[in-house]
């Protein structure tokens, strides 16, 4: 049988994958649940290009690594305005289902926490609100222990010639980023004098600003739609999402600004 845009696709699996669980139907329910399956999608994306990034930095490719965080950074621009859409879902209409949730909430995302951890943002406590039996709890669990891009980042900077300090070649990956004054000085040196590399860091410090936009964003959405209320998840709700605003994942990108 020919292949065919449906077949190829599995568009009837795909459409079929949508289970409103209100009893009269609630309109807004349907937004809210492709909207999230449209994220998790994203992160599958987003996960398969940083995999590749990190290979591209590993092997020293300059324009494989500035052509994928070209894509990296251009899906999270496009996450965070997809917020939009759930903005237009008023507060009363998200009560009409929201007891539906139960204790579910995007606290159980297990793809996004793989996003944070990917990107050395790693924090263990994290993945306990996922529950033992999703199968991407494991996955999850298992980025913590991998290097970061932040450590493929080091090890292609260390191969471009920067003095990269050996603490943090030899760091121990299973640690969040830490910013480094010593990095932050050959990043300010190859800012004047390897501009190709420039082209790289000013991509990556749109990924992070992208990321920090879309918490900010989140937590926005979050106060407007269910105000002071607790999580579904479990947390404290807008308070607790506070926590992680402007936390950036390049730090070192960001420390060196006002000295040019
Ligand atoms: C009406 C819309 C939304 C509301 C009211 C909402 C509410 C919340 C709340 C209260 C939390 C804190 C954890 C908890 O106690 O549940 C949370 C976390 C989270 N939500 Fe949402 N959310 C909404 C839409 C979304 C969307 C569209 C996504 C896209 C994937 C998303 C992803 C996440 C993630 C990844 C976390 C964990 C964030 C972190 O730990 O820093 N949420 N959300």
């Amino acid at each position: 049988m020919a292949i065919t845009y449906a077949s190829y696709l599995k568009l009837d699996r795909l459409l079929d994958l949508q289970e409103p669980k209100s009893s009269p139907p609630e309109h807004d329910e349907m937004l809210f649940i492709v909207i999230h399956q449209t994220y998790e999608l994203w992160f599958k994306l987003l996960l398969h290009e940083t995999d590749k990034v990190m290979a591209d930095l590993t092997a020293n490719d300059l324009f494989g690594a500035i052509a994928t965080f070209k894509r990296i950074r251009t899906i999270m621009k496009t996450l965070v305005g997809q917020l939009d859409i759930l903005e237009t879902m008023t507060p009363l209409s998200f009560s009409s289902f929201r007891s539906r949730l139960d204790t579910a909430s995007g606290f159980q995302s297990y793809q996004f926490r793989e996003v944070e951890f990917v990107f050395g943002y790693k924090r263990g406590n994290v993945t306990h609100p996922i529950p033992d039996t999703e199968a991407g709890k494991a996955k999850a669990i298992a980025r913590l222990d991998q290097p970061s891009v932040v450590d493929a980042f080091y090890r292609f900077l260390a191969q471009r010639g920067a003095a990269v300090p050996v603490a943090l070649l030899e760091r121990d990956v299973r640690e969040a980023t830490k910013p480094s004054e010593e990095l932050q000085e050959e990043i300010f040196r190859l800012y004047r004098t390897q501009p190709e590399l420039v082209i790289l860091f000013e991509l990556m410090t749109d990924f992070d600003e992208g990321m920090q936009e879309w918490r900010y964003r989140h937590v926005k959405l979050v106060e407007r739609t269910i105000g002071a209320k607790k999580g579904t998840g479990g947390s404290a709700g807008v308070e607790f999402l506070k926590q992680s605003l402007f936390m950036p994942l390049f730090p070192d990108l960001w420390a060196v600004r006002h000295r040019m």
